[in-house]
């Protein structure tokens, strides 16, 4: 049995998927038979929910119809406000949206209805309520009024007019929409994984969905992008910021931002993609030296560690650039994720087989319990 341990399960096919591959020789994240970044730069975040819940893209009318139906399930109840509101100050936003999410769970009329269609609309409410909880989180942490939908906005034009209280232009509503994109699915992260594993015992999506707020909190995954921000306003300039990584690098400390268990010693295509973004935004913004910054970082580390950027690394300074709190990047990228994992929970349930791994056993055999004195 021993041989058949992979720590970390490295290159262990844990599922069959019709969703998502990362194909790493050709550099190509498919999804569902399209490439992710081709698709970031020609459709928008709803067309890529249509792919992935219902596995072709929709039509113009098709989109409108599930945008329609997202709008009539906008609106948290007094009580999933309260609840939220009950949680201190210090509450960390990622551990509010897995509380949210885990008592949306007791409103939810189809809870227990795994059927495709029942888990679909499940998934479109979801898709609805989890960026108002992570703004709703994050604006009563700082005591700041709730910001009602604005209907008239699309889909990404809203969740950031959530979040900021400000109408986005249209440059920065397509770069977020694009965020959106990128984040959305990617295979079997830690967070689907964890998300398909609870799923495999035929408990809910919320419960499944709940499970993958804790586990993308991690920065070894999507907290990754809090820490990348971190870590670049304490290097504070381009000129500090290569002694500020051979520091920690001297000190064997991990970079966020870089690495990643599949890409390897290859670029991530999604952190290419935001660091175009980036480059865009950074000139709009009047702050070219955060970019410059961003890809000297990028040059230090592939010349002392032989390291790409993740999507996160890139990430990170442009939704620092689009107004949004730290505090809420990683509640970003799961509200983009939901519908990802909620396609993988569909999928669990539609073929299950019941994760159930064995060990390594390294512990001691043949004790017998006996009573001492003292
Ligand atoms: N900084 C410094 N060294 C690193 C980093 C890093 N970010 N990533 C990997 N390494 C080094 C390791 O120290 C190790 O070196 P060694 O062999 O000399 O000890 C070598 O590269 C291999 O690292 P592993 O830990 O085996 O790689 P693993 O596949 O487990 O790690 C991970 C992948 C967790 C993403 C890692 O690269 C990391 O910690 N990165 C920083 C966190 C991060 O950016 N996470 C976001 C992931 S992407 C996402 O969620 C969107």
């Amino acid at each position: 049995m021993s041989d058949l341990h992979r720590p970390g399960l490295e290159n262990v096919i844990a599922s069959e998927t019709a969703i998502s591959y990362l194909d790493v020789e050709k550099e190509e994240i498919v999804i569902r038979g399209y490439d992710l970044i081709e698709l970031a730069q020609k459709v928008t975040y709803l067309d890529i929910v249509g792919l992935l819940l219902d596995g072709v893209l929709p039509t113009l009318s098709e989109r409108r119809d599930m945008e329609m139906r997202i709008q009539e399930a906008y609106g948290l109840t007094e009580n999933i406000r309260s609840i939220i509101e009950l949680l201190p100050e210090q509450a960390n936003v990622m551990d509010s949206l897995r509380t949210g999410i885990s008592a949306l769970a007791s409103y939810e009329p189809e809870l227990d209805d795994r059927s495709q269609e029942a888990n679909d609309r499940k998934a479109i409410r979801l898709l609805a309520k989890v960026p108002q909880i992570a703004a709703y989180a994050y604006r009563s942490k700082m005591k700041q009024p709730f910001i009602e939908p604005d209907l008239d906005l699309s889909y990404s034009a809203n969740f950031l007019y959530m979040i900021t209280g400000q109408i986005p232009t249209q440059l920065e509503e397509d770069i977020f929409d694009q965020s959106l994109i990128v984040y959305s699915e990617h295979e079997m992260p830690n967070s689907t994984f964890a998300a398909r594993v609870i799923a495999s015992t035929q408990s809910d999506l919320y419960g499944a969905l709940t499970g993958a707020v804790a586990s993308l909190k991690g920065t070894l995954h999507g907290g990754a992008n809090e820490a990348v921000m971190i870590m670049l306003l304490e290097a504070g300039s381009e000129e500090k910021l290569e002694e500020h990584l051979l520091s920690k690098l001297r000190k064997r400390e991990r970079i966020m931002g870089f690495g990643h268990r599949v890409y390897m010693n290859k670029a991530d295509p999604r952190a290419l993609l935001m660091k175009k973004a980036l480059a865009e935004l950074a000139i709009i913004k009047k702050r070219p030296e955060l970019y410059n910054m961003c890809v000297l970082g990028e040059e230090v580390m592939f010349r002392e560690k032989n390291l790409h950027p993740n999507l996160d690394y890139y990430a990170a300074p442009v939704y620092y650039l689009l107004g949004i709190p730290i505090d809420l990047f990683t509640p970003v990228f799961f509200a983009a994720r939901t519908v990802g994992i909620s396609a993988h929970v569909i999928e669990q349930h539609n073929h299950n087989r019941l994760f159930r791994p064995r060990v390594h056993y390294t512990g001691p055999r043949d004790l017998h319990p006996t009573v001492t004195e003292s």
